[in-house]
């Protein structure tokens, strides 16, 4: 069933042109820039009513509510927390009846996810589930939830369940919002974004034959055995999940670090040798980016960055870049995120690692 592709992994990347779509069918009315999610219908004012929402999840899933936690604050109005499903356990916190808890897990059967949404439900909270596999335990214990629809994902590591979890939160976002006349601007810049969502994957995966060419020129065998990547405001998610997504493929140490912390630490990692990835948007975090792309310059850092398209600025010069369409602030991480998939992919086959199964790793994790 991998078609044409070699691995279930660069079939699933590819796969996102469609997934993204399927995941928002039938929700979203573009016409009328309306969002309707039938699987919380029953629930919207008591979501509504609660006094904070807490998301909690393991690996890529938790990137995905890092990634869309800014946009969902802003929209909802809501305190949000984003939780490792393990770390809440462990750390035993408080849960009230008036909390509303969304657990996202790809297969719906992640044990420590699990055991986090029993400890709420005992608690009295409201649990919601954005799941991607029908009938899974997760999608049977929430009192409600929202199904991604981005169809069979293979290969160990997550890529089309990521982007399609990213729209799915965006989605009970706006939905929740949308009784709120003030937001309607953003909303709308939002819903127009997400129309053109799946052409601008289309066009950022034309860019595989440059990240092929790139994985093995900038992060070949011969260099060396880290890579750190940086990025900030939207982006700290994308640097998380392109970090795991390499670690988990190619074996090879990868760091994602927010930008905003290099001057507190990281910043002395940087030489000349260190493999660097730098995401910087343009968005209302560039020219603090700028000034972190001064201070890897001047101690002889060379990333390779991911930029917009329409980026005619003279940051990059003497510097690769990967050039990505833009969109709107909130949504430009599905994009940014689409390159370092790639990017990952190539840097395990490279190495004659197999992507679909990476060593020590299992697709649904269902022990604690
Ligand atoms: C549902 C149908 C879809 C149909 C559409 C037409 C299913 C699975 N979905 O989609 O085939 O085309 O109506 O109106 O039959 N749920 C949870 N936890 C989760 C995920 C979902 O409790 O983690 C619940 C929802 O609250 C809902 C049900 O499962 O009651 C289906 O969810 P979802 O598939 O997202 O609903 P629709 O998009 O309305
Ligand atoms: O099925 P889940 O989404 O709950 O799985 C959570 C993690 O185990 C999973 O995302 C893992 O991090 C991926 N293999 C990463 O690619």
């Amino acid at each position: 069933q991998k078609g044409a592709f070699s691995h279930f992994m660069l079939k699933e990347i590819h796969e996102q042109v469609e997934s993204v779509v399927n995941t928002m069918r039938g929700r979203i009315n573009f016409d009328d820039r309306r969002v309707v999610l039938g699987g919380l219908r029953s629930q919207l004012a008591n979501i509504r009513r609660s006094r904070r929402l807490i998301f909690i999840a393991c690996g890529t899933s938790y990137h995905s509510c890092v990634a869309t936690r800014a946009l969902f604050a802003e929209l909802t109005e809501l305190p949000v927390s984003v939780e490792l499903a393990s770390t809440f356990l462990d750390e035993q916190m408080p849960v009230f009846r008036d909390d509303c808890c969304l657990y996202v897990s790809q297969s719906g059967e992640t044990k420590d996810t699990l055991l986090a949404l029993q400890y709420c439900k005992e608690r009295g909270a409201l649990c919601l589930g954005v799941t991607n596999t029908v009938g899974s335990t997760i999608s049977r214990e929430t009192h409600c939830g929202v199904h991604i629809n981005a169809g069979p994902e293979i290969s160990v590591a997550s890529t089309k369940a990521y982007t399609s979890q990213f729209i799915a939160l965006t989605m009970i976002a706006l939905q929740l919002s949308d009784d709120n006349y003030a937001k309607l601007p953003r909303r709308n810049e939002v819903i127009d974004g997400l129309f053109n969502l799946s052409n601008d994957i289309k066009k950022t995966l034309a860019l595989e034959p440059q990240l092929k060419t790139l994985s093995k020129e900038e992060f070949g065998t011969d260099k060396s055995a880290n890579l750190i990547l940086i990025g900030r405001g939207f982006q700290t998610a994308t640097v998380l999940e392109g970090a795991l997504k390499i670690k988990e493929v190619s074996y090879i140490h990868a760091e994602g670090i927010n930008a905003g912390e290099l001057k507190h630490g990281p910043l002395a990692l940087i030489d000349e040798k260190m493999p660097i990835i730098m995401v910087m948007p343009k968005d209302r975090h560039y020219s603090d980016s700028e000034n972190a792309l001064k201070q890897i310059t001047a101690r002889y850092g060379k990333p390779v960055v991911i930029c917009n398209d329409d980026d005619d600025s003279s940051n990059f010069s003497g510097l690769k870049t990967i050039r990505v369409p833009r969109t709107v602030d909130a949504l430009q991480a599905i994009i940014n995120v689409v390159p370092l998939q790639i990017l990952s992919y190539f840097m395990a086959t490279d190495r004659s690692f197999d992507p679909d199964s990476p060593r020590n790793l299992a697709k649904s994790v269902t022990t604690a």
